[in-house]
């Protein structure tokens, strides 16, 4: 997006490197130079929010393998001595416990975010569905992970998502055989879902390459949705946007940290601190929370196939929305219309969350059924249709009026909200 470099290589050294591997200028251009619009959010910190917490995840995930026995036998009592025995090991494993929940509380936040400003739209629609291959990866990532302490949720909910395959006719029982490496989970399958467990976050440190190469090829959205129209539309990313990123991961993190230290069980199911017994189902199977909204789109239907259908149709229609939705427009500030809908489809998604926590019985089946109706209906028939019925407001000529009506003062300076006494209204 930048064109040629505005790096000078100074130094021997810098200059023998940029003619082999010009991999300094690559990093002044992606993280020093690189234009970044001047009127973002906090809600845009979150993408560093993520990548702080992937690297995360990774670095407390590696050191508890190396105390983690992944056996039937062992892997409850590995964990029980991570807890106790093992230096620190306490703080290791609710850091990667908590850390899933962070994660996921990020990345919903992300996805709104890109919801509510459109950031989905031309010309972003491969970075939006880099997304969405992410986020699938992270909840098969999480998924495994729940199972290795082997306790009784993992055991279960392992067993009802595994079982969920045999749904496909004909091929469904020999592929749920071969998932579980057997008969039933057991030692074959926790074997396979730590191998896995460990492989996936790589996979997905490398789908985040792509994803913020897209974003730096087409440039980042934002809150006005209009373009970047010239230099007074953007400051450079360092000192402005790496110092506001910093701010918001040390934000998160005492956010983490309360969860962390004061509340490290919150977010678990206690069932999960008994052992894993295949003779004993729990009254209630459960997913960890941010699996909800979709464990109650599958049970919605009552048929199991169907439920299944539904259930992966409910992350597909995410890769459609770049063409499902019609509006040009981008950014809900200047969507009246989309704003309400957008905020009853958030409604939805959180009632769908609570239905999920619920038995599926009586009054929360019929409400299950409602809310999984309307995820569709926005996406399917809502979003389609505002396109042509919607009068959006009119947008700011530009990112730099945008920031200067809503901070008054003089244009050109590029911190905007900073500009001189003399120059404000
Ligand atoms: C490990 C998970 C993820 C990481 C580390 C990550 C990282 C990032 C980063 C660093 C940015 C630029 C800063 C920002 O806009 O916040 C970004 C932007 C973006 N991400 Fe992600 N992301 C992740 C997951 C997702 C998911 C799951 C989606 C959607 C399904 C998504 C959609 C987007 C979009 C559309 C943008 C452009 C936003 C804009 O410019 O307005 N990302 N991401």
């Amino acid at each position: 997006m930048s064109g040629h470099s505005t790096y000078e290589p100074k130094t021997g050294i810098e200059k023998w490197l940029e003619k082999r591997l010009p991999i300094i200028s690559f990093m002044h251009d992606t993280g020093v130079s690189y234009p970044t619009p001047r009127n973002l959010n906090y809600f845009w910190t979150f993408g560093a929010i993520l990548t702080f917490m992937l690297v995360a995840q990774i670095l407390t995930g590696v050191v508890l393998a190396m105390h983690y026995t992944p056996h039937v036998t062992l892997a409850f009592s590995s964990v029980e001595g991570i807890m106790r025995d093992v230096n620190y090991g306490w703080l290791l494993r609710y850091m990667h416990a908590n850390g899933a929940s962070m994660f996921f509380i990020a990345v919903y936040i992300h996805i709104f975010r890109g919801l509510y400003y459109g950031s989905y739209k031309e010309p972003r629609e491969v970075l939006w569905i880099l997304g969405v291959v992410i986020f699938l990866l992270m909840m098969a990532t999480a998924f495994m992970g729940y199972v290795l302490p082997w306790g009784q949720m993992s055991f279960w909910g392992a067993t009802v998502i595994t079982n969920l395959f045999s749904a496909l006719p004909i091929v469904g029982e020999p592929i749920v055989t071969w998932l579980w490496g057997g008969f039933a989970v057991d030692n074959p399958t926790l074997n396979r879902f730590f191998s896995l467990h460990y492989l996936l976050p790589f996979m997905i440190a490398g789908v985040v390459v792509l994803h913020i190469w897209a974003l730096h090829v087409v440039g980042q959205n934002n809150p006005a949705g209009i373009d970047i129209k010239s230099d007074k539309d953007t400051v450079p990313f360092t000192p402005y946007a790496t110092v506001k990123d910093l701010f918001g991961i040390v934000c998160f993190c005492l956010f983490f940290g309360w969860f962390l230290f004061y509340q490290p069980n919150f977010l678990g199911h206690p069932d999960n601190y008994n052992m894993a017994n295949p003779l004993s189902t729990p009254a209630h199977i459960v997913p960890e929370w941010y699996f909800l909204p979709f464990y109650a789109i599958l049970r919605a239907i009552p048929d199991k196939l169907f439920g299944v259908i539904a259930m992966f149709a409910s992350i597909a229609v995410l890769v459609f929305l770049p063409w499902l939705d019609t509006s040009k427009i981008r950014s809900a500030t200047y969507r009246p219309l989309y704003k309400i809908f957008f905020w009853i489809f958030v409604a939805d998604a959180v009632c769908l969350g609570y239905i999920g926590s619920r038995p599926p019985e009586g009054g929360y089946i019929i409400a299950g059924q409602l809310l999984t109706t309307y995820y569709f209906v926005h996406f399917l028939v809502i979003l389609p249709l505002l396109g042509f019925i919607e009068t959006p407001k009119p947008l700011p000529a530009s990112i730099a009026d945008d920031v200067l009506a809503k901070h008054g003062g003089g244009g050109g300076h590029p911190a905007g909200a900073a500009a001189s006494p003399e120059t404000r209204g």
